[in-house]
This record gives structure tokens, C-alpha cells and sequence, in this order.
């Protein structure tokens, strides 16, 4: 199977890290090219991503092929020394297409058209799209095969679409026959006796379009599962044409950081390079820990080997209400921060700023100010410091003793409009956990609930609404083999179809923490707190009766809840029925993480320091604003400057320092 590592050590040359973006040449008149080439060798440019959106410029009528402007594309990045990351453009149709098959135009929940005009205006169910998308993939395939330029494939672009429509209608059904079998068994699985919605036919069995109230949350389980599974299609039938043609190449998609659209378990062990998009908002405070969690969570999906992003940005995004270029440093400091979390490559959206259409203010390596541009400049010097990194760093890995658990049926099961507490976010609860970790200075990978836990000294459960049964009995193994298993509020509280427990909560689990009865759920309003003696509970807390032998580690004081244990504690089993302050979470999870023989990289690091490492090397990154100074016992020579420090590091306003040891 092909990996990143055959592009980052490549057999009788020194490792390096690939460093480039997304190239749309296209959008440029053919003098520029020279310029971009030149101006990518001087940036240290090693890899671009080209055809993401070529569609109609390569199949401008239906069955032509253009393909004479990307062969000089193709051959200029060679005679650059520039690899091609070559993308199939299925992401964006032609207009002709939808022209001709109206039928590939997804409908939204509501039935209205998407039409073309846009990006991703295509329905994973037309067969026509299928079709037409193979044909253009065969040819792109055949005719790059061997061109020298080619390092790696790109399948489509962010597969984030959903269809409503009679087609997709027709394809959910014969998923739900693949999963459910027999129509009485789907309609026990979503339980459709509430509310009189028992099928009679499977022609009645729609995608969950637009209705008058509460939609049944199974039928949008199964929904989302279908999705995934019917995207997942789409880009295993490109995928495996472009194997066909090399074998010997890998093969990605890129995918949305923390997107809940896709499994990302499921659609990286179909990948041969895990590639994600990351685009942190550089006015957020707790954007070097969502950065940190990006990369954390992409390098467990890739299964602990190197992987890429795909996309960042150099600047300004232009999708948020207000868009905040990147004080400089800070473009640098993400980069590096992603090769400390096991990145061999670094790319970005895109290379030269467009001039026209959609995105003409998101920013580039290469911005509208040019060569002379600060933008620019630093685009050169990360280019610098990857070229230096290389050889020390390609190929390493990051390992770690703490696993999250992360499930996408579990994060599409959560109840929505129906729910005890809107307040209650998957993804937020999941952040708060890694947060916690990350201000600890405790480096984690994430897990799927059914992999294998015993690598991990400590296994953390931010919030999985639904575990199946082989889930629930891989946690009870994982702590009867010596495993430490913190769990947050509401886990397990529902099997695979997303129904409730008997007694609201898997009784298996309430055994093991020490949960006699779960008795009623208090949710906490914004702004209203539980008092915890020496912390305070927010978003969630709850009225359990603890079983003998289990310890209360903290109680509720005051209220309907008082004295009520908010923490519990049965051996190495814990229950936190609270969403703690973040001070108090990051206290709880590092103390708890000590007793089970798991220590910070770096103890006393001052605010804002973040400390990881990877192979032998320490990764010391600065996300504050000041200059501070990093104790470190010892001699170090920094690998980015040369230089040797003697018992601290200085480090500059996001200043980031990749130590190794120096006799
Ligand atoms: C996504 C897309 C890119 C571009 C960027 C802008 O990640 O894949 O084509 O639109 O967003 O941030």
C-alpha cells in the first residue's frame, strides 16, 4: 500500500517535509505560470495540489477533453521540481451537466434545487454523476499515469453534501434493506409506533424532509449513516480507478476538521494518506488548542502514521462574519504546530490569491501585494524551516498514553430540537475535554470506542450518547485489564439505534461506575452554575444514587441536588455527571492521569507555551503575544536557528523552537 512516507523518504534521498498548496492555473492567463514557478522555487515549494475545480475547463462540452493547458501545467511543476498532488475535479460539475441530467442537482430538506453557479452541486445517488464523474477520472488517470510530475491523488474535494431529493430517496431504501432487512425490522429499530409513523411499504420511507415538528431522531440517524456510507461510494469508485492506473501512488480525500458529515474512522481506512483542512480563526483565543485537537485527531485517524494538511490558510479566511488576516508569526506557528502532531506535509489554500470570483479576499501563500508582500515573506520562510525540519523529523511519529473516544454514530444519535438541553454540543463537549488535556500539557490521540484500548493508560469519555454493545464490553475490558476510564454525563445512554437503556443508562456501565440509580437530568441554564465545593459544575448535572463501594469524589452542595456526588469513583473507574470549569477539567483529568502513571511533557511551562514531542525531538510553541522564557534543564540545540541553550529557551511572540538534545 502507498503511504506518505514514499513521498517524504523517498528511497536514496534525505526525508523532507512537502510544502505547497492548492495551484488553480487556470484562473490566470499562461505568462503568469513562469512567474508562479519561479516564485514557488524561491518559497521552497515542493507539492501542489492542481485540477480541484477543473472540470469544465478539461470537459468544456460533454465527452471533449482539454487537456493540453494541464500538460504544460503537468510539466512545468517537473521541470520545477515541484510534485503535483492531482485532484479529480468531481466536486464541481459543469453547468452542462446539470443541464442535461437535472437529476445530478441534489434538493435540500425543503426540496429546493442547488443548482450550478457554486461548488459541490452534485448527488451522490445520479447515476449520471457517477458515471460522468468516472469517465473524466479514467481519462485524467490514463493520461497522468506516468507523467513524472504525479506524487499523489486527490479524490473530489470535501465531501459535504447532502440530498433530500427522490433520488437519494430511492438509494436510502436500499441502504436501510442492506441494514435493516425486512420493513417491520426498521420500523421496531426507529420506533415508529410513536406517533403513528409505522411504514406500511418502503415507498413511503423518504429522506427526513422538512415536517411539521420533531423528526424521529433514528430516521436522522440512519440518515446521516446513509450519507456518510453513500459519499464514501462516491469516492471509493474514484479512487479505485485511479489505483488501478498506479498502483504505486497513494491516494486521499481531503477532509473538514471535526466534520460531522463524514465517519472519519470509516473513510480513513479506506485512505492511503489522511489529509484535513484546518482554518482556526486567528482572533480566538482557544484556536492553538482546536488547532492542536485538528491535528490530534487527523494523526489517530491516519493510525498514528504521518499525515498531511491538506489546507490552511496563510491569512484572512472569507467565510466568517468578520475575517482577521494572521498577525505575523502566527501562519508559521500553526504550521509548525502540525508537524509537532505527526504533519509530513503542509499545504494551503491556495497558492496565489484569486483575482476574481468567490474567494477573491481569502488569502494565499502568494497574496494580491505580491513577492514583496509580508504575506509572502513569511510563506519563504516557512518554506525555510519545513526544508530544515525535514530530514530530522519526516517519518516520526508522536505517541501518547491518553485516548479520547470520538464516534460519529454517537455524535449523529444526540437527540437535537428533542433534547433535555440544546446547550448540550457534541463537538463543544469533545473540545472542552482535549482543551483540558492540552492546558495540562498531556498529549492524546482520539479512539473509536471499538478499537483496541490497551496501548493507553488513561481512556477518556468527553460524551458518547450511543454505544453499541461491543463497545460497552471493550470499556469493561479495557478497565478489568488495568485500564483508567473517566467518563463524562451521559454515556452510554443509548445502543446502536439510538434507543435508551433500561434505566437510562447501559446497566453494565452503571456497575462499573459505580452508578446504582440515575435517577433524573438537571440541566444547567447559560450563566447557571452547581456549586461542587471547590468547583463549580456548568451546562449539565444530575441526581444519582452512587452504588455501595463507590466513592463520592465531589458532591452537589445546595439545591435539589445537594449532596448527590457530581464526581464518582470505583476503582479506576470515574463518572463526571458535570461539564467542570475549565480549570477545575484540566485539574481533574491530570490528576486523575498521574495516578495512572501518565506525566506532562513539561512541567512549569509559562502561559501559553505548548511542549510536544515528537521522535526525539521537543517542539516548544509559543502561542502568546509576549517573549517568555521556557526552563528546560539541560543542553538543546535548536534545529531552526542552530543555536545551543544551556538550562532555558527564549522564545519570541509566537516563536516556536524544535530541540533536539546536545552533549
Ligand atoms: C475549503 C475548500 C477550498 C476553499 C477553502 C476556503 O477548505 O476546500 O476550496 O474554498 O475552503 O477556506
Amino acid at each position: 500500500m502507498a503511504r506518505l512516507d514514499d513521498l517524504t523518504r523517498p528511497p536514496g534521498r534525505p526525508p523532507r517535509l512537502l510544502y505547497g498548496g492548492d495551484y488553480n492555473p487556470e484562473q490566470w492567463p499562461e505568462e503568469t505560470w513562469a512567474e508562479d514557478a519561479r516564485l514557488m522555487r524561491a518559497a521552497g515549494v515542493t507539492s501542489v495540489t492542481l485540477g480541484v475545480f477543473s472540470w469544465s475547463r478539461i470537459e468544456p462540452t460533454p465527452g471533449a477533453r482539454e487537456f493540453g493547458w494541464l500538460d504544460r501545467v503537468m510539466d512545468l511543476m517537473h521541470a520545477h521540481g515541484v510534485g503535483v498532488v492531482l485532484a479529480t475535479p468531481t466536486s464541481s460539475p459543469p453547468p452542462w451537466l446539470g443541464r442535461l441530467h437535472p437529476e445530478t442537482l441534489p434538493r435540500d430538506e425543503d426540496g429546493r434545487t442547488e443548482w450550478w453557479g457554486s461548488r459541490q452541486h452534485f448527488s451522490h445517488s445520479s447515476e449520471a454523476y457517477r458515471r460522468h464523474a468516472a469517465a473524466i477520472t479514467e481519462d485524467l488517470a490514463a493520461r497522468y499515469a506516468h507523467h513524472p510530475a504525479l506524487t499523489m491523488w486527490h479524490i473530489n474535494n470535501e465531501y459535504c453534501t447532502y440530498d433530500w431529493g427522490d433520488g437519494a430517496a430511492r438509494t436510502f431504501r436500499s441502504w436501510l434493506k442492506d441494514r435493516h432487512g425486512t420493513l417491520d425490522a426498521l420500523n421496531t429499530a426507529w420506533g415508529t409506533d410513536f406517533w403513528g409513523q409505522r411504514y406500511g411499504d418502503w415507498d413511503e420511507v423518504l429522506p427526513p424532509r422538512r415536517a411539521h415538528y420533531l423528526k424521529n431522531p433514528a430516521h436522522v440517524l440512519d440518515f446521516r449513516r446513509y450519507t456518510s456510507d453513500l459519499l464514501l461510494e462516491c469516492y471509493r469508485a474514484e479512487r479505485d480507478i485511479v489505483r488501478r492506473h498506479t498502483p504505486h501512488l497513494p491516494v486521499t480525500t481531503n477532509f473538514m476538521p471535526f466534520w460531522s458529515g463524514q465517519d472519519g474512522w470509516a473513510w480513513a481506512a479506506e485512505e492511503d494518506v489522511v489529509s484535513v483542512d484546518v482554518y482556526p480563526d486567528p482572533r480566538d483565543p482557544a484556536a492553538g488548542a482546536y488547532n492542536a485537537m485538528i491535528g490530534d485527531l487527523t494523526r489517530s485517524e491516519a493510525g498514528g502514521r504521518p499525515w498531511m494538511v491538506m489546507e490552511q490558510a496563510a491569512g484572512a479566511v472569507n467565510w466568517r462574519t468578520v475575517n482577521h488576516p494572521k498577525p505575523y508569526g502566527l501562519n508559521r506557528l500553526w504550521a509548525l504546530q502540525s508537524v509537532a502532531r505527526g504533519a509530513d506535509a503542509v499545504h494551503y489554500f491556495q497558492w496565489r490569491q484569486s483575482r476574481q470570483g468567490a474567494e477573491t479576499f481569502h488569502s494565499a501563500m502568494l497574496g494580491h501585494a505580491g513577492e514583496r508582500g509580508r504575506v509572502f515573506r513569511e510563506t519563504v520562510r516557512i518554506g525555510e524551516d519545513l526544508a530544515v525540519l525535514g530530514p530530522h523529523v519526516a517519518g516520526s511519529r508522536v505517541t501518547t498514553e491518553i485516548a479520547l473516544l470520538h464516534d460519529w454514530n454517537s455524535w449523529w444519535a444526540d437527540p437535537g430540537d428533542g433534547a433535555l438541553s440544546t446547550r448540550v454540543d457534541h463537538a463543544e463537549l469533545v473540545r472542552a475535554w482535549h482543551r483540558a488535556l492540552w492546558d495540562a500539557h498531556l498529549p492524546a490521540s482520539f479512539a473509536h470506542p471499538h478499537h483496541d484500548l490497551s496501548g493507553h493508560r488513561l481512556v477518556l469519555v468527553p460524551h458518547l450518547h450511543l454505544l453499541d454493545d461491543p463497545a460497552i464490553e471493550n470499556l469493561l475490558a479495557y478497565v478489568r485489564g488495568g485500564g483508567t476510564l473517566v467518563c463524562g454525563f451521559l454515556t452510554g445512554i443509548a445502543d446502536r439505534d439510538g434507543r435508551v437503556r433500561p434505566g437510562g443508562m447501559d446497566a453494565r456501565l452503571r456497575e462499573l461506575l459505580g452508578i446504582d440509580l440515575l435517577q433524573e437530568w438537571w440541566p444547567l441554564d447559560e450563566g447557571e452554575h452547581a456549586d461542587c465545593g471547590t468547583f463549580r459544575g456548568t451546562l449539565w448535572s444530575e441526581e444519582l444514587t452512587p452504588a455501595p463501594g463507590a466513592e463520592t469524589v465531589a458532591a452537589y452542595r445546595g439545591g435539589e441536588l445537594d449532596g448527590r456526588p457530581a464526581i464518582l469513583r470505583t476503582g479506576r473507574a470515574w463518572y463526571v455527571s458535570t461539564l467542570l470549569e475549565p480549570a477545575a477539567l484540566s485539574g481533574l483529568l491530570a490528576s486523575v492521569a498521574r495516578e495512572a502513571g501518565v506525566v506532562p511533557v513539561l512541567d512549569a511551562l509559562p502561559e501559553g507555551v505548548e511542549a510536544v514531542r515528537r521522535g526525539d525531538l521537543l517542539f516548544l510553541l509559543h502561542h502568546g503575544g509576549e517573549p517568555v522564557t521556557v526552563p528546560l534543564p539541560g543542553r538543546h540545540r535548536d534545529l531552526l536557528t542552530g543555536t545551543v541553550t544551556e538550562g532555558a529557551v527564549k522564545l519570541d511572540r509566537f516563536g516556536v523552537a524544535v530541540l533536539e538534545e546536545a552533549p
